[in-house]
C-alpha cells in the first residue's frame, strides 16, 4: 500500500522521534497528543534534533525547514486519523490506554488504514483485540532515540495480513532503517532482553554496586555502546517497570519488576525526562 499521510499518536520521546523521521522521509505527518505542552516540547525537540543533523551535514537547512513544514501538531485525535494511511500509536505503555486509543482509531480511521503500535512489550494481538481490523494491526517498535537508531522491530499479531506486514516493512525501509521481524509474545526480542538487564541492574545496585561501575563494566568489558544505567535513564524507569509488569503477567514471577525499580519510579527518578535518574540532566 502506498503511504502519504502518517498519524502519530502521543508526542513524547518516541512519538516526536517517529514524527521527525517520517517527515524527513517526505511523509505528511500529523502528531497528536492530549497535552498541548507535550506538543510544544515535541516541536522544540524535533527542531533541535533536525538542527543537530543539519549541523553534521546530514541534511540541508532547506530540507530541515521542509521536514518541519510537513508536521502538523494537534490535540484532536480525529485530525490525526481522517487522512492517515498509517497511524503509529506511541502513548504511555498501558494496556487500558492503548485499548481505548485503538477502539477510537478503529472508528475514526479509513477502513484501509494500517494501525501500528510502538509498544515495547504488549502483545500486538492483545492490542488488536478491541478492533474489528486485526488484519491491519501491526507492531512497529522503534528504538530510542528514534532518529539515531537503525533497527526497528516489526511484529505481526495473530491476524495481521501479509499486505500489512509488507506496508510496515516498506515504511521502515523508506525511513532509512532496518526492519527486523520478531514474534508476538510479550516483550518481543528487544524488551525481553533489555528490561531483564535493567531489572538485574537493580539487584546489583541493592547489593552495593555503583551505577558508574556497572556502566563501565558494560562499556569497557562487555563492549556495549552505552551502559545500562545510562540507557535506563534514556528509556525511562517507568517504561522499563511497565515492560516488566507486562512480561510478568505472561511469563511469571521471574519477570516481576524489582522493588527498587518500583521505588525509583514512585520517587520520580525516571531519568532524562524528569531530569534525574542514576545521573542528573
Ligand atoms: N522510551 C523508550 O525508550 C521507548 C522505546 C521503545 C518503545 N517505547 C514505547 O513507546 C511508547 C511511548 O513511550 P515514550 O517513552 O515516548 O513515552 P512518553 O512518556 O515520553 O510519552 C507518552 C506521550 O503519550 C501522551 N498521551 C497519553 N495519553 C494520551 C492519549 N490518550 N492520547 C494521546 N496522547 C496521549 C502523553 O501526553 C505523552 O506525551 C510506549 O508504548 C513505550 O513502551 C518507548
Amino acid at each position: 500500500m502506498e503511504l502519504n499521510s502518517i498519524g502519530v499518536i502521543g508526542a513524547g520521546a518516541m512519538g516526536s522521534g517517529i514524527a521527525q523521521v517520517s517527515a524527513a522521509a517526505g511523509y505528511n505527518v500529523t502528531l497528536q497528543d492530549v497535552s498541548g505542552d507535550a506538543l510544544e516540547r515535541a516541536g522544540a525537540s524535533i527542531r533541535k534534533s533536525l538542527g543537530r543533523l543539519a549541523g553534521k551535514g546530514k541534511l540541508t537547512e532547506a530540507e530541515m525547514e521542509a521536514a518541519l513544514g510537513r508536521i502538523r501538531f494537534t490535540t484532536a485525535l480525529e485530525s490525526a486519523c481522517t487522512d492517515a494511511d498509517l497511524v503509529v500509536e506511541a502513548v504511555f505503555e498501558n494496556l487500558d490506554l492503548k485499548h481505548d486509543i485503538f477502539g477510537k482509531l478503529d472508528r475514526l480511521c479509513r477502513k484501509e488504514a494500517v494501525l501500528g503500535t510502538n509498544t515495547s512489550t504488549i502483545s500486538i494481538t492483545e492490542i488488536a483485540s478491541v478492533t474489528g481490523r486485526g488484519d491491519k494491526i501491526i507492531g512497529i517498535h522503534f528504538m530510542n532515540p528514534v532518529p539515531l537508531m537503525k533497527g526497528v522491530e516489526v511484529i505481526r499479531g495473530e491476524l495481521t495480513a501479509d499486505a500489512t506486514a509488507e506496508t510496515a516493512v516498506a515504511f521502515v525501509r523508506r525511513l532509512g532503517k532496518e526492519p527486523i521481524m520478531a514474534v508476538d509474545y510479550a516483550g518481543f526480542i528487544a524488551s525481553r532482553l533489555v528490561d531483564v538487564l535493567f531489572n538485574e541492574v537493580m539487584k546489583l545496585i541493592q547489593e552495593g554496586n555503583k551505577p558508574e561501575e556497572i556502566d563501565k563494566i558494560c562499556t569497557l568489558c562487555l563492549g556495549h555502546p552505552m551502559g545500562p544505567c545510562r540507557l535506563l535513564d534514556l528509556a525511562g524507569a517507568d517504561i522499563a517497570m511497565h515492560g516488566m509488569e507486562t512480561m510478568a503477567r505472561d511469563f511469571g514471577d521471574a519477570y516481576k519488576p524489582h522493588p527498587l525499580l518500583k521505588r525509583r519510579v514512585l520517587a520520580g527518578l525516571l531519568g532524562q525526562k524528569t531530569g534525574r535518574g542514576f545521573y542528573t540532566y
